[in-house]
Parts: structure tokens; sequence; C-alpha cells
């Protein structure tokens, strides 16, 4: 069971009313106070959370007569945006005039609404009728009063009304009386305890949800063209605008303005000039001060070199600017024009350079790139968004052909250009007198784009010094001899060899710069070729002592294989090669003696020079040289030669034969020869000054005597031998 009695309601009513201002806690914080309270009367009824939108009141006790002396109110109260109508539905309180006695009074915020009493069509009293009573608010206040007595016999019952929220229309209210002017500035939208404001097409509302201003139509303009304008252009100028628009397009592109001649923003005219002090167009570019246009004469093109452009368009309340329209372009950002590169071309030439344009750079033939002193294959560069070329540009540098391939026993000399840069021209030349070209024409050799030496001659692949056979410096100015000679000058027999084989003291002579020939019986002992240590080798001076100090070495030792001389009777293919361990340079004091030509022939009586290191004579005394000796003989006639042999093997015992690959060289009164010690030296015959290795010392019957000639081995039978062996060793 429950009791509730008016001012329960009313209380609750406060307290819903109190949850609308106060936030949720609070409003959790009433409750539980409302529970207290109802617990206190035994009441389990809930607290009904939503606002109360309609309701009954009564008077004390009705249907029942009132009692006197009452002083009851009632405070009602619905949402906020309603108002309160109030319906009676039966009123009969003691007439009086001007409700003196009892009333029904109705206020609200403390403004009497009506004061009522009487009945329904009773002369006196104020009845309410049936029109209801509207709240200008949410709220209401019913205050019943009744004096001591009731001086009627009729027993008046009271009244009994209903209310309910209404829906406020603010909108069609009068405005605030604070001065701010209608509620809403161009539309006002009633809802349902509430109302909105709304502005016309082109305009926004404010942040206050009250005022409408003209919309800027501003914002971001990333399109690479566009057209911008004022609120309104060229109509009805607003005031109190401030609107932004920002042209921000991809960066390597820059923006350019183009005002259009209607152009009119309000200037102040000051003695500095116009003066853009209350209405302006602001131009912000990033990193620059902004600048501020105002007046009547359009700025025309404006050129940002941005990419973006920041405008704010300003006008107060007062003035007139008839505003601005401007078309904006872009264009890509420009780098400056790359420059030239001396030796080279960059490409492609062009007026003008623009972001994402590429240039090339190539160097002429014969030059190279470098870029921070490194060489590089090819070059480009970028013109970049910043405007910048992401390269400097490379440089080009002549290109070289390094050092040309050294020539042994010769030398390179420039005959144009140096450094060996492309376009040098070399010439190798031979160490001359002891070395000639290979060929003997000059080869020069160009420095080309390829980085390679070539040259002149398509057959010359490279260049070779060979050594001038032959031909000494020096010259024997007189006929002598060595049994019955003279003692060599230096440098005049400079292919002439000093053996030593274990002792035994030979000759020999250079045939190459790496080979000794000699004859066989020299170097081979019980038929097989000295050991390559037991051969020492002199050669380049005169003096036997001097000679003696350095020696050579022998890398091999080759004796020709048709030599076989084990009774030392049989001096047939008495000829033998050695090779050297380490390569001769000619001088002056060492050259070879050239071989004989293939068809060489030895005429009969042509004088022939012998030289070595034998047996000499002394006072008639013989005894081993201690310098070179040399002397000129003459060819025999082989038949001449071989009788004599053949007349002296009827008187002698173990004279060897003669063959034919033997020759004697002599003179018939003898005193002229060589001798022990001078085997293996050489007979050179001379054609035009260049001696040829005509002979090898060999054998003889005794030395110098009458009717004896010495026997050297013929050369010229074994040409084939010598080539082969040098070749395959
Ligand atoms: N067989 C001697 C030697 O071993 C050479 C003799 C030369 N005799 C002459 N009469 N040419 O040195």
């Amino acid at each position: 069971m429950c009791h509730l009695n008016w001012r329960h309601l009313l209380l609750q009513q406060r307290i819903s009313s109190l949850t609308d201002i106060f936030n949720p806690e609070m409003g959790r914080a009433f409750c539980i106070i409302w529970f207290l309270y109802v617990s206190v009367c035994e009441c389990w009824r809930l607290p009904d959370s939503a606002p109360l939108m309609h309701g009954e009141i009564q008077s004390p006790q009705y249907p029942q007569p009132y009692a006197p002396n009452l002083q009851e109110q009632w405070d009602l109260s619905v949402p906020e945006g309603y108002q309160i109508r109030l319906t009676f539905t039966h009123m009969d309180i003691e007439a009086s005039a001007g409700c003196y006695y009892d009333a029904l009074t109705v206020l609200y915020d403390g403004k009497v609404l009506g004061k009522f009493c009487g009945r329904e069509n009773s002369a006196d009293g104020h009845h309410p009728g049936h029109q209801p009573i509207l709240s200008p608010g949410n709220r209401l206040t019913l205050i019943f009063q009744t004096d001591k007595n009731n001086p009627e016999l009729y027993q008046n019952v009271g009244f009994s009304a209903q209310y309910q929220a209404i829906d406020m229309d603010e909108c069609s209210a009068l405005p605030p009386g604070d001065g701010s002017g209608p509620l809403c500035n161009q539309i006002c939208l009633n809802t349902l305890g509430s109302y909105l404001c709304s502005c016309h097409h082109g305009y926004e509302l404010r942040s206050d949800q009250r005022t409408c201003m003209l919309s800027c139509a501003g914002g971001i303009f990333d399109e690479p063209e566009g057209h911008l304008f004022s609120p309104g252009y060229p109509n009805s100028p607003p005031h109190a605008v401030s609107c932004q628009y920002v042209i921000s397009v991809e960066s390597g592109f820059i923006v350019s303005l183009n005002f259009t001649d209607n152009f009119h923003i309000e200037s102040l005219d000051t003695e500095q000039g116009p003066n853009c002090l209350h209405h302006w167009l602001q131009i912000t570019l990033p990193d620059r001060e902004p600048i501020r246009l105002c007046g009547a004469k359009s700025p025309g093109w404006i050129t940002t070199n941005s990419n973006i452009v920041k405008l704010d368009y300003h006008t107060d309340d007062e003035g007139l600017s008839n505003g601005w329209s401007l078309d904006y372009s872009t264009h890509r950002v420009q780098c400056p024009f790359p420059g030239t590169v001396a030796k080279g071309r960059v490409t492609p030439i062009l007026t003008e350079y623009f972001y994402r344009d590429y240039i090339f750079v190539r160097c002429d033939q014969g030059y190279k790139l470098m870029m921070d002193g490194q060489e590089v294959d090819s070059f480009s560069a970028m013109c970049q968004n910043n405007g910048q070329w992401h390269l400097p540009l490379p440089e080009c540098h002549i290109i070289d052909c390094g050092e040309p391939e050294p020539l042994l026993n010769g030398g390179v000399t420039f005959l144009s250009g140096f450094q060996n840069q492309y376009r040098s021209v070399v010439q190798y030349h031979c160490n001359e007198p002891f070395y000639s070209l290979f060929g003997g024409f000059n080869v020069n050799f160009t420095c080309e784009a390829d980085r390679k030496w070539r040259s002149n001659h398509d057959l010359v692949v490279s260049p070779t010094c060979i050594p001038v056979c032959g031909q000494p410096t020096k010259h024997l100015s007189a006929y002598q001899r060595i049994i019955g000679g003279s003692v060599a000058p230096d440098n005049t027999i400079p292919w002439q060899v000093l053996l030593s084989i274990d002792g035994q003291r030979g000759g020999g002579m250079v045939i190459a710069d790496r080979w000794i020939m000699t004859a066989a019986h020299v170097v081979a002992s019980n038929g097989n070729p000295a050991s390559n240590d037991s051969v020492r080798i002199y050669m380049g001076l005169t003096d036997v002592k001097t000679l003696m100090v350095s020696p050579l070495y022998a890398a091999s030792v080759h004796i020709h294989p048709g030599y076989n001389n084990p009774d030392h009777l049989d001096y047939n293919n008495d000829i033998a090669l050695i090779k050297l361990h380490d390569r001769i340079t000619f001088s002056s004091s060492i050259m070879p003696i050239c071989l004989p030509a293939e068809d060489a022939i030895y005429i009969t009586g042509m004088m022939g020079l012998v030289s070595g290191f034998g047996i000499t004579e002394i006072n008639n005394r013989r005894i081993l040289t201690n310098k070179l000796k040399y002397v000129h003989l003459p060819v025999v006639e082989q038949e001449t030669c071989s009788d004599s042999i053949t007349s002296f093997k009827e008187r002698r015992d173990n004279i060897p034969n003669l063959t034919n690959n033997m020759f004697c060289a002599g003179v018939p009164e003898g005193g002229k020869d060589s001798c022990q010690g001078d085997s293996g030296s050489p007979y050179a015959l001379s054609d035009n000054g260049r001696f040829w290795a005509a002979g090898i010392v060999s054998w003889g019957v005794d030395c110098g005597q009458q009717g004896t000639y010495g026997v050297y081995t013929r050369v010229s039978s074994y040409l084939d031998w010598i080539n082969k062996t040098m070749q395959e060793n």
C-alpha cells in the first residue's frame, strides 16, 4: 500500500528536474536520498527517471469539500524546452470579488498568470473556463489558499486540473531581451524540446550556432589549376569574412596566381600609400614574409615560386570590398642552366630545364668522365623538386694509354704529345749500334680512344730489338797473328769467348744473347758434354787475368750428335753450343758474330780473322797468352789442304781425316796459325765489314809449320743444327 501525498509528488518533481540540471552522478545521489525518503514512508515506489510529461492536481480531499485555512502549493516542472498546459476539469472555489477569500493562484516565475475562484457559469468569482493556461516556460506554480470560515451553507469541493508538457516553439518566440538579436540569424527549426539554427545556401553557421556567415568556399586546392574567388564575388559583398584558402600542389611544382581585373579590397590611403588596415587578402608563402593585398588595382600575375600558397581574406564589419577572383596555375620548378663541360657535351640542350628533366654528359673522343676523382661510365642528372640538379656536372679528362710496352734493349720516345695521353705518338727504337729493330723500319704507336697503343704498321704487333752481329765498334787496323799474330785491342773482336773447362783453356764465340758456339772437343769428355758446373765462360775483355775475374755460367751444353772422337782422330762435326744461364746485354765489348748465310761460300784465298787465347810464340818459346791474340789467314783450297794432310799421314800416325765439314786456313810457308788453346775460337770472314762465323778452330798438324794448315769446322754445314738447337733449348 502506498500513500503518496502531493508534497511527495512535488518533491519528486523537483528532484527529477534537478537531475536534469546536475550530472548523472549527482542524479544518482538524489535518487538515493529519494529512496531513503520513501523508505521512511514505508513506500517502495521506484523513482520515475523519465522527466514528467503530464500529471493531475487536485485540491486536498477533492472531491470532498476543502478545509478552511489552507495554504497549499504545487511547483510543477516539465523538461527544458517544454511549456506546461494546465487544464481545469472542474473548479468549485468560494467565489469572492478578486477571489479575495479563497483562491487558486497560478504563477510563472513569481508572476501571476491568473487568480481563480468560483464555479463554472457563476456570476461572481473568476473561473478559468475551458481555456487552458499555458506557462511561458517549463515551470508553473499553483497556490491554493482558503480563509478561516465558509459563510455559505454550500460546501465548495475545490478543484481538479490536469497538466501536460507541450513542446515550446522557440522559433516563434520573441528575441531574447539581451539585445543579441534573433535566436537564429537566418533559419530557425523547432524541435521537440529545443530548436536548431540553420543557414541559407552559400552561408555557414558560425560556432555560436546562431549566426550565419557567407561561406568562404575555402579549403585545400590540390589540383594543378583552379579558380578561387572571395565569398559572394562579384555580388553582395559580405561583412566580417575570414576565409582561408590553401593551394597545395605536388612539390616540384610552383603556383602562379592570376588575379582578374575586377579586384577591389578596401584600403586606407595613408601618406605611405594604400594601407590594408581593415580589409586585406594576405598571401603567405613558406619561409617568406606574408604580403597583404588591397586596393582597387588587380595585382595581375604573381609567381609564388612555391608549391604551397595560403590566402587569407579578411574583412571587418564595416567598409566595402567587392572582392577578388583569381585563376591559379602550376608549372614545374626550374633548375639553373646546367653549364658546359670542357671536352664534353651536355644533352639535351634546352632553353630552360624543369623538374624531372634529365641531362646527360658525354665526353669527346679521347676523354673520360670523371666524378669526384673517379672515372664513371656514364652520367645523368635530374632536375629535382627543389630546383637543384641532383648531381654536379662531371669533368672530362683526357684518357691515357698507360706506359707503352717496354722494349728490351730499346726504348720509347714521344714523337708528339706527352704523359701517354690520347693522340700521343711514340716511336720505338733499339739501343744502337748493338741492336736494331726487327724488320728495320721505325714503328710508331698512337694512343687511341680505346686506350690502346696502336702501331702505324698493320703487321707489327710489338716491336723487337735484334742484336747487331759482326760489326765491332772498333776495327783492327793491321794484319797480325796468334802464332805470328798480334794482341787484339779491346772491342775489336767482341764475340770472342774464353772458356775454361776443368781448368782447360778453350775458345768460343757469342752467336746470340744466350748462346756460345765452340768446338765439340772443347766441351766433351769421354764423349759426353761437360757438366754445366765445370764450364766457366768469360767475355768482354782481352786481358786474361782481368777477364777471368767474373765468369758466366752455362745452362746447358749441346754437342753435335754426329761428333764421335774417342781416340782424338775423328774431328768430324766438331761443333757444340753452350746455352748461357743469363742473357747478355750487348755493348761495345760484347757483340755476337753473325752466322753464315744459307748460301755462304768459302772462297780460296779469302782472308779470315782467327782469334783466341791459345798458345803463342814469344822469343821462339810457346806459351799460353795473357792477351787475346788474332791473326789473318786465307782460306786454303780443300785439295791443297787434303794433299798436305795425306803427305803427313804417310810419315806420321795418328793424323785425323779431313772431311767436307772442315776447311783449312793458313799460309804454305807457315809462321801464322791457331794453336792449342784456341780450339772453339772463331775464324771470321767478312762481307762488307760484317764478320760471320765461317769456322771454328778444330785441329791441325802442329802449329804454324811450313806445309801445314789449321783445320776449322765448316760452320755453314751446321746452320740447321744450330738454329734447331737454339730454338729447342
Ligand atoms: N785442337 C787444338 C785445341 O784444342 C787446336 C789446334 C789447332 N791447331 C792448328 N794448327 N791450327 O786447342
